[in-house]
């Protein structure tokens, strides 16, 4: 029945982005500017729990990949202390956002930061600031959009599960990464759809490869597990890599939700229980 649902909801949502294109990176609706910065605050305090006890943002230089529609996080990692901000994107879909929206997810943060911090993060936000930059190019090339720059700490939130390639990804963020690099990724690893994401989490496995990729479009999940990202990190000479399951389906509703799932989903190593996961690795 799952199947069934969600065979028909995929050919509704590959329907809707062929005549729509890539638009809108999360649920958020975009009239409703609280819940934006809501948002904004959510993500970097994700991050910043989820960092390793010994690491912060204060004096570091950072990446993140695939912000979606605000740079807003990038304006708060400055506020917190961070050196650098820089974001790169196979769209552009913060380019309209404004320097007040960014101000004022800095003001409505509600949580103690450094007045110099806070003039550093101003400044960085008016006008072209090395301190503060935006890439954009679909072939996502991330060491072409960093011309140059090297990291210290590369995050993500809810952008990995749609990167075409993560392995290449990876290859490419290893180039910019610094050595002693702490690299933060928040995997949304769920069926995206509102209409079924709550009742059946994994829907999104239950397609063979060959029927997923034939109703494939422009920012499609790609279904990558926990391992793979483990693979592709320690493939690039990553080391300390740890997998956090930052929520799991119930145990109560796996009997319900764990059966079914097309190969090789239905492994034990692909951990089907992981709803959100976040990968943290470190560059030796
Ligand atoms: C769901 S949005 C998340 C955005 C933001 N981090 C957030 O939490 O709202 C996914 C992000 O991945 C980017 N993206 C989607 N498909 C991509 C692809 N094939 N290659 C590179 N980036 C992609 C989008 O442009 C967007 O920035």
């Amino acid at each position: 029945m799952f199947t069934l649902t969600g065979g028909l909801i995929l050919i509704g949502v590959w329907a809707k982005h062929r005549l729509m294109g890539y638009r809108k990176p999360n649920t958020v609706s975009a009239d409703d500017r609280n819940a934006r910065l809501a948002y904004v605050h959510d993500v970097v305090q994700s991050w910043l729990r989820f960092l390793p006890a010994d690491v912060s943002v204060r004096g570091r230089s950072v990446l993140e990949l695939g912000p979606g529609s605000s740079l807003a996080t990038g304006a708060l990692l400055l506020a917190h202390g961070a050196r650098t901000y820089t974001a790169v994107d196979a769209f552009g879909l913060a380019t309209d956002e404004t320097a007040e929206f960014r101000r004022d997810a800095i003001a409505g943060f509600n949580g103690e930061l450094q007045q110099e911090d806070i003039n550093t993060a101003h400044a960085a936000l008016h006008g072209s600031s090395l301190n503060f930059q935006y890439h954009v190019d679909a072939g996502f090339d991330i060491p072409a959009m960093c011309l140059g720059q090297t990291f210290d700490l590369i995050l993500s939130c809810a952008a990995f599960e749609h990167f075409d390639a993560i392995e290449t990804t990876i290859e490419g963020l290893t180039k910019v990464a610094r050595s002693g690099c702490v690299s933060l990724h928040i995997v949304d690893l769920q069926t995206h759809t509102n209409a079924i994401r709550e009742r059946d989490p994994n829907n999104i496995y239950r397609f063979s490869d060959w029927f997923y990729s034939l109703l494939a479009f422009p920012g499609q999940p790609n279904r990558k597990r926990p391992i793979d990202y483990v693979r592709a990190f320690v493939r690039n000479g990553w080391v300390d890599v740890q997998v956090i399951a930052a929520k799991s389906i119930p145990v109560d509703q796996r009997d319900k939700l764990m059966p079914g799932l097309a190969h090789p989903f239905g492994r034990p190593e692909m951990d089907m229980q992981m709803l959100d996961a976040v990968i943290i690795s470190r560059y030796p």
